[in-house]
């Protein structure tokens, strides 16, 4: 373990002073990146962070008072398991890939600097977020989040910098030259384009499209080339964190609004936010975020699975058949205008398979957040929309579909829009009752205090010093 490097890592860089160098000449960039680019404010603030020193269960995860332009933003890959071998596809049981494999190195590197690009726009995407924050205790939940996109980001510029030569040093500096939301110079992916400029979008934002991140990690973290399984599986453990914050920060909100309906007809009088609000903006990001697996029926999907590369979601823990060479799978499509079903090979339509998974996850907390309501004795129910509902990529893209999965009219959907989707005045609403609280202890009206603080911190904590 190199701990006390400029770049703490676990990947003897010293010993590659090549890699070091180049890595060495990206840092200042970087931080440049961030300076100019992260959290707008509270750069020289006082954040009780935890900061990944190495990869022992002990040792992940320290807490200590940062500033974030500090922050030790480092290299770390699972320790390798022993004779690792390929798990799935037309490879298994080959040893695991070091080095990356010719024929797919286009291909391989378009999902490293995708998954990159994801990193730092949600950093761009939140910078302004501080600014309004409902409490300390999610002021710090924030700014946790963004060190550690920031050092996901790092974790695949390892990747580009360490296995895909040239092309993958061209890769990183782009990584810090595209702006989410910039006409110019976008993000790659159209929800990290999205603005993220309230908290209940923030909320939304680590609770749906975290989410998708969760599970192509998971898909990457099986992967035959071992370097990148290894830097996905660390990647996962603080993941985790991040859906954490977007699933109980939504969750904290629904149960506000709750106990608000019990004593005010229209819960804006008091600044809360109205349910049906709080099911537009899932509505949106649920919609964007499924989008974010690809096609429903995808030609890639089949080849890197039948390459060793990507596999499904906890491929080794979940399936005992690894290969589905001739395995069949019915999903619903658009024919001349009607829904009807058609049967592909399993491993063209293994995007949707990942896809299924993440909805039965997103299902499991809207129960957790519809228990929230029934326990306040409120009469409301939020839920998923179609995952046909308001999609651009795959299958579904181009048709209009009702929050049912019923195809419509384009004119139809037009008409339900603001039923379905947040109107501006929503999103006006909620902005303008998004005012800094920052008293250690105080929360804003319209959000539920944590059941728990975090670390065994109480919420009255001083998470930032002010
Ligand atoms: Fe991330
Ligand atoms: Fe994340």
């Amino acid at each position: 373990m190199e701990l006390y490097e400029r770049i703490p890592n676990n990947v003897n860089l010293s010993e590659d002073k090549r890699l070091q160098r180049a890595l060495e000449k990206w840092l200042p960039n970087y931080l440049d990146w961030w300076r100019e680019m992260g959290p707008e404010g509270f750069q020289e603030k006082d954040v009780w962070l935890r900061t990944a020193v190495s990869v022992e269960p002990d040792g992940w995860a320290q807490f200590d008072y940062v500033k974030m332009p500090d922050y030790r933003w480092g290299i770390f890959l699972k320790p390798a398991e022993p004779d690792a071998r390929v798990a799935f596809g037309d490879n298994m049981g080959l040893p695991a890939y070091q080095e990356v494999p010719g024929e797919f190195r286009n291909a391989l590197r378009r999902i490293v600097v995708t998954q990159a690009d994801t990193e730092p726009a949600s950093v761009e995407q939140q910078r302004r977020l501080g600014q309004t924050c409902p409490s300390l205790y999610d002021l710090r939940n924030l700014f946790q989040v963004n060190v550690e996109e920031g050092r996901h980001l790092w974790a695949m510029v390892y990747l580009l910098h360490g296995y895909f030569g040239r092309d993958g040093r061209d890769e990183a500096d782009a990584l810090l030259e595209r702006r989410s939301g910039n006409p110019d110079k976008p993000r790659i992916l159209e929800a990290f384009n999205q603005p993220c400029d309230d908290w209940l979008n923030f909320f939304c934002f680590t609770m749906f499209t975290d989410r998708d991140g969760k599970y192509q990690l998971s898909a990457l973290a099986e992967s035959g080339f071992e370097p990148l399984a290894r830097t996905c599986q660390f990647m996962l453990t603080e993941e985790a964190h991040h859906l954490f914050v977007g699933e109980t920060g939504v969750g904290r909100i629904v149960r506000r609004t709750a106990q608000l309906t019990k004593e005010h007809d229209d819960v804006r009088r008091v600044e809360g936010i109205p349910f049906d609000i709080i099911q537009r903006y899932i509505n949106y990001w649920f919609s964007y975020s499924l989008d974010l697996f690809g096609g429903e029926i995808s030609s890639n999907a089949a080849d890197f699975f039948a390459a060793g590369l990507k596999g499904r979601y906890q491929e080794r823990k979940k399936y005992d058949e690894h290969v589905l060479a001739s395995d069949v799978f019915r999903l619903t499509v658009v024919e001349d205008g009607r829904l009807v079903e058609r049967e592909v090979p399993v491993r063209n339509a293994l995007n949707e398979v990942l896809r299924g998974e993440y909805v039965r996850d997103c299902e499991r907390a809207l129960e957790r957040w519809n228990k929230y309501i029934a326990d306040e004795g409120v009469d409301y129910e939020l839920r998923l929309p179609s995952t046909r509902f308001h999609r651009h990529v795959g299958e579904y893209a181009g048709h209009t579909f009702d929050v049912d999965g019923q195809l419509i009219t384009p004119e139809e959907f037009e008409r339900c829009r603001d039923e379905w989707l947040p109107t501006t005045e929503d999103r006006e609403y909620v902005r303008s009752i998004m005012r800094p609280v920052t008293e250690p202890g105080k929360i804003a009206n319209w959000i539920a205090p944590p059941a728990v603080g975090i670390k065994g911190k109480p919420f009255e904590f001083e998470y930032v010093r002010l």
